[in-house]
């Protein structure tokens, strides 16, 4: 009786072992469904990254449009050549349609514009805030009087500076107004020197 009892025991224990334990088919069943599952995440991921680049792709061409042609990126800068100007005298170029005087300014030009002071002026601008620290003989405005747009002429007027012929405005040898209609000063443009000799405008 005892005897029975032991070997109903441990059929129950081997029933209970074989359902806790993996057959080799479910194994070989798992390992395909992790297979599977690798290869599904594998081709989403490149579907993503495929889908990805093409939109880089199609939209490049636009975003090439936009941007500024060679032709029109040579216009926004110019380089100009002022080893030739002597002191004393003025150059003018072109940029962007808009005339540029380019004044190499004697030393009793550089006096007169920095002694004057701010309170005189109707559009108040120190003369250093003008130049480039260390140029100073080099004054660079973009030659449009800021009335009505004429373009003024230089070494005229009362005070040496420019004048503009269409209604009197008078500008400085810092290119300030003093006397007549326009509102600002003769504007400075964007501009660096790239050594001694060239500057860039632009
Ligand atoms: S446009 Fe120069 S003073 Fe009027």
């Amino acid at each position: 009786m005892a005897d029975n009892n032991f070997k109903q025991q441990d059929n129950l224990g081997q029933d209970n072992l074989g359902q806790n334990q993996i057959s080799s088919e479910d194994n070989k069943n798992i390992v395909q469904e992790v297979k599977d599952e690798a290869r599904r995440k594998l081709l989403k991921n490149t579907a993503y990254a495929t889908a990805g680049i093409g939109a880089v792709c199609a939209i490049l061409p636009f975003i090439d449009s936009m941007n500024p042609s060679k032709d029109v990126q040579a216009l926004a800068s110019i380089d100009v050549d002022i080893s030739n100007i002597k002191i004393g005298e003025e150059k003018k170029v072109m940029w962007r349609g808009k005339p540029i005087f380019i004044k190499r300014r004697t030393a009793q030009e550089i006096d007169d514009a920095q002694k004057v002071e701010l309170a005189e002026l109707k559009d108040p601008q120190a003369d250093s805030d003008r130049v480039k620290k260390g140029k100073e003989e080099w004054l660079i405005t973009i030659g449009i009087c800021t009335h009505l747009g004429c373009v003024p002429i230089g070494g005229q007027g009362d005070y040496k500076g420019w004048f503009c012929p269409c209604h009197g405005s008078q500008y400085d040898t810092s290119a300030r107004i003093r006397k007549g209609p326009a509102p600002k000063n003769l504007e400075i443009p964007p501009y660096e020197f790239i050594n001694d000799k060239t500057i860039k405008i632009g």
